[in-house]
Parts: structure tokens; C-alpha cells; sequence
């Protein structure tokens, strides 16, 4: 098939956010009333970091893969309902995540972790989680429950398998890419599957978003682990160097341990083995003296095109043209 990538049209990010902000609006809507506890601990925490905002890019592909995929009837009801569940799972990630990463700063706000602690976090991230279930059963679809009991499975299996790659310098860029695979590609794939779902669309177009969203999951995370070393801190939003300090070998530095002569490569491994507060100049020294950031972000480039490329068979629209914008935003954007 030929490659028509470069001629069709891509989205703006402000043009992306206009297609997509009424059903967005509904989303937020959502996502307010249905964290609701009277426990007022959770609505504290909940609060605290939805309130923040973040990106909101996951519940943004749901709604643009409904409409992507929607036909004469227009894009399926239950798409705002299953873009907040997708983003409360993943904010319980991030809670989650923040508790093992041992962060201290998301969202530009402290985390919740170091304000409230470990178990409040945890178990909030928990009641979160929960709660996104309880919003799936109300849908009352089995194929919707398939695809999320499967995705949040999957997720955590990603997290403990990243788990025991800490402080392992042989961790390689396969045993990475199965990692990012798990613990974030996989709900990017769900949501816009589950866009698709929610439009009826038939086995081809929810394979085709499928496989667009799994790309472009290896494409952001990628990105994401680019900008760890890279970005603004404040811009961000995030402390840089966060990988680095808790052994987590990504793909930047792994390159690096890959292509440096002896003598770095063994104290490369010394590092990410038994951790050194100090080494951030050293290591950066490393990943750009063996070119580790234009290929990681080169590897970020080829999945943002074959995400693009997955879309070929769908039908051009306004909804298409955002999804391959969003190819784009996810490997050039600074947070
Ligand atoms: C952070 O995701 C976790 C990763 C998979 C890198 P986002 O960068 O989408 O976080 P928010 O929701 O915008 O804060
Ligand atoms: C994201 O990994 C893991 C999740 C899916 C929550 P990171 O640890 O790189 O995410 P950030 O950088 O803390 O957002
Ligand atoms: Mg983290
Ligand atoms: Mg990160």
C-alpha cells in the first residue's frame, strides 16, 4: 500500500482540542460527579489530582476513535462514560505510580504521596480504581468489561515486570519495549478500542484503532522517557531525572550502555546497579556522546508512523485528521 502519510492531513493540537471539546466538556463533567465519596480523605486526594488537570489524552482518544468510527447514527453514546473510565484508571496509575517511582511532583503539584503518604495514596488509587469499574458495569456491555478487565490486568503485570528491571543494567531494549508495552501502550489500545466499540464499528475499523492506539502508546512513553532527561522541569510539570534515580534503565540510557566503549559502558552499569546521586552530567554525557536521544526519539517517530499507518483503511474525517495530529503532538511534545 502506498504511503500517504506525509499528504494527508494532520490536526493542529488546538484544532484537535476543538473537535473534541464538547464531548470533552461532557467527559470533565463526568469525571467530577463520579468521584464523589463521603469519605472526605478521598475526595481530598481525588480531587487534588484530577483537579490539576494533566493532559486528559486518553479519554480524548476514546471520544475522537467514536468519532472516527461513527456511521450514519453518529458516534456511540457510552463513549463519555468509557473515556472517564479510562482516565480514572489511569489516574490511579499515576497514584500508584508515584508511590513506587517514590515522586514528588505531577501535574506541577506535589504528589499526593508526599503530602498524604504512601497508604493513602495507594488506597486511594484503589478506590479510583474500583470506582472505574463500577462505572463499567453500569454500562452493562460484556465486551466493554473484556476489554477493561484484561487492559487493568495487563497494566500491573507491566508495572510489577518493570519492578524487577530496577537496578538491572542488562535490561535491553526488548525487555523495555515489553515493559512500555504493558504498562502503558495497552490502555492507549483500550481506549480506542473502546471508542470504536462505542460507535459500533464493525472488526476492521476496531482493529485498525486498536492497533493505532498500541502504537502510538510505545510512541508517548517513549517520549515520555526522552523528556526525563531532556525537558523543562517546570514546563514538565514532572522532577527530571526521576528515572535515572530509581535504577529505572529507559531507553536513552540503554542505548547508551549498548553503544559506549568498555570502560563507560561497566560504569554506566555501576550506576543504574547500585544508584549514584551524582551521575546525572556523567550519564548525560554517556546518552549524548552515543547519539541516545535522536534514536530513542527516532523510535518514537517510526511508532507515531505506524500508528498513522494502522488508520490507512478508515474513512477520511475531521475525527482522522485529529488522530494522526496526535501521532504527531506525541512524539514532539515538551510535557
Ligand atoms: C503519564 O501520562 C504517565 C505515562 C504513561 C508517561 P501523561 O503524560 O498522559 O499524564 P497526564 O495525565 O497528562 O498528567
Ligand atoms: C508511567 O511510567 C507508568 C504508568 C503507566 C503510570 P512513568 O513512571 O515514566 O510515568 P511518569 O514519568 O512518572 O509520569
Ligand atoms: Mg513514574
Ligand atoms: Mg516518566
Amino acid at each position: 500500500m502506498p504511503d500517504h502519510s506525509s499528504v494527508l492531513p494532520h490536526a493542529t493540537l488546538p484544532q484537535i482540542q476543538a473537535l473534541a471539546a464538547a464531548d470533552m466538556a461532557a467527559v470533565d463533567a463526568l469525571i467530577r460527579t463520579r468521584l464523589a465519596s463521603d469519605v472526605v480523605l478521598i475526595n481530598q486526594i481525588a480531587e487534588h489530582i484530577v483537579s490539576a488537570g494533566g493532559k486528559r489524552l486518553r479519554p480524548m482518544l476514546v471520544v475522537l476513535a467514536a468519532q472516527a468510527a461513527a456511521g450514519a447514527a453518529g458516534p456511540g453514546a457510552d463513549r463519555h462514560q468509557l473515556a472517564a473510565i479510562v482516565e480514572f484508571i489511569h489516574t490511579s496509575t499515576l497514584l500508584h505510580d508515584d508511590v513506587v517511582d517514590e515522586s514528588d511532583l505531577r501535574r506541577g503539584r506535589s504528589t499526593a504521596n508526599a503530602i498524604w503518604g504512601n497508604a493513602a495514596s495507594v488506597l486511594v488509587g484503589d478506590f479510583l480504581y474500583s470506582r472505574s469499574f463500577q462505572l463499567m458495569v453500569e454500562l452493562d456491555r460484556m465486551e466493554v468489561m473484556q476489554v477493561l478487565a484484561d487492559t487493568t490486568n495487563r497494566i500491573a503485570e507491566g508495572e510489577v515486570l518493570q519492578l524487577l528491571h530496577v537496578r538491572n543494567p542488562d535490561t535491553d531494549e526488548a525487555a523495555y519495549l515489553r515493559v512500555i508495552e504493558r504498562k502503558t501502550a495497552v490502555l492507549f489500545a483500550a481506549g480506542t478500542r473502546l471508542g470504536a466499540l462505542a460507535s459500533g464499528a464493525d472488526a476492521a475499523a476496531q482493529q485498525a484503532l486498536y492497533d493505532y492506539g498500541m502504537a502510538l502508546g510505545y510512541a508517548f512513553q517513549i517520549a515520555d522517557d526522552v523528556l526525563d532527561y531532556t525537558a523543562d522541569a517546570a514546563d514538565l510539570g514532572k522532577n527530571l531525572g526521576d528515572d535515572l534515580a530509581e535504577g529505572k534503565a529507559t531507553l536513552p540510557l540503554i542505548h547508551a550502555i549498548a553503544h559506549s566503549g568498555e570502560a563507560v559502558r561497566q560504569r554506566l552499569r555501576a550506576i543504574v546497579e547500585h544508584g549514584d546521586d551524582e551521575a546525572m552530567p556523567e550519564v548525560l554525557a554517556a546518552i549524548h556522546a552515543t547519539g541516545g536521544l535522536e534514536y530513542s526519539r527516532q523510535r518514537a517517530i517510526d511508532y507515531a508512523a505506524a500508528a498513522e499507518a494502522a488508520l490507512a483503511g478508515l474513512p477520511q474525517s475531521p475525527a482522522l485528521a485529529a488522530l494522526r495530529g496526535l501521532a504527531r503532538y506525541a512524539v514532539e511534545r515538551t510535557h
